[in-house]
């Protein structure tokens, strides 16, 4: 007997799709019309819009933000898909045990090649200001200690501001640096500015009051400022 016929045979078919027995809620059905005029107005603008987006994306410009909804990047740099490379998490934590954010830090500035590696948290950042509290929210409180980790650094600061906002949003601003320093930190940037002079890490905060992004200065394009701790010889040279 043909082993791929008798497999095909006795193979389970995939269940129905329940197409009558789920009722579709309003908030989901817009996204699918929003989708249809999304396209109308695209190709209204340029009737070949989607056949160039289709062959290929060349990004310069990485952007490691906060899953917060009202930070989407595009919008707030008012770019168009195919010009920001984006990454997002709670409160834009970058660790060197994420491989979901390492995979796309490596993908993006060893294939991609970007110039700009931003790191953009946002005032009133939630996941922020939990970290300042000594509240459980379940999972997530194991995320989140990184950041807390950040406020023990700096806690000589913070515990002097009284004002709870400005409290989080100072903290807000110390996590960016603290992120850029990691993401300056990790072998994938450390490699790259070996080879290449045109990589930058940026830190951004957006203010949610106002749009507007409050560039933090920290901006790096070479180990300079890593710290002799943090600086890596090659590999190869390391194996000597
Ligand atoms: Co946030």
């Amino acid at each position: 007997m043909d082993p791929i016929k008798n497999h095909k045979t006795n193979s389970i078919p995939a269940p129905e799709p329940e197409k009558t027995k789920i009722s579709l809620s309003q908030s989901y059905a817009s996204l699918l019309n929003g989708n249809s005029e999304w396209v109308k107005t695209q190709l209204t603008k340029d009737p070949d819009y989607f056949t160039k987006l289709s062959k290929g994306q060349s990004p310069e410009v990485l952007w490691i933000g906060c899953s917060d909804s009202r930070v989407p990047a595009n919008e707030v740099t008012n770019t168009n898909p195919g010009e920001v490379f984006v990454h997002r998490n709670i409160a834009n934590v970058c660790v060197h045990t994420d491989m979901n954010m390492l995979s796309v830090l490596d993908y993006a500035v060893n294939v991609l090649k970007v110039k700009h590696v931003i790191v953009a948290g946002h005032y009133g950042c939630g996941g922020v200001a939990a970290a300042l509290s000594k509240k459980q929210f379940g999972l997530i409180d194991n995320w989140l200690r990184n950041i807390k980790d950040v406020y023990r650094l700096h806690s000589h600061e913070l515990d002097r501001i009284t004002d709870e906002e400005q409290r989080v949003n100072r903290l807000v601003e110390l996590n960016v640096m603290e992120q850029v320093y990691n993401v300056c930190k990790s072998t994938i940037i450390q490699n790259a500015w070996k080879e290449r002079s045109d990589l930058q890490i940026h830190g951004w905060v957006i203010d949610l009051k106002t749009g507007l992004i409050k560039d933090q200065k920290v901006s790096s394009s070479g180990p300079r400022n890593l710290g002799y701790v943090y600086e890596l010889d090659d590999v190869e040279a390391a194996a000597h």
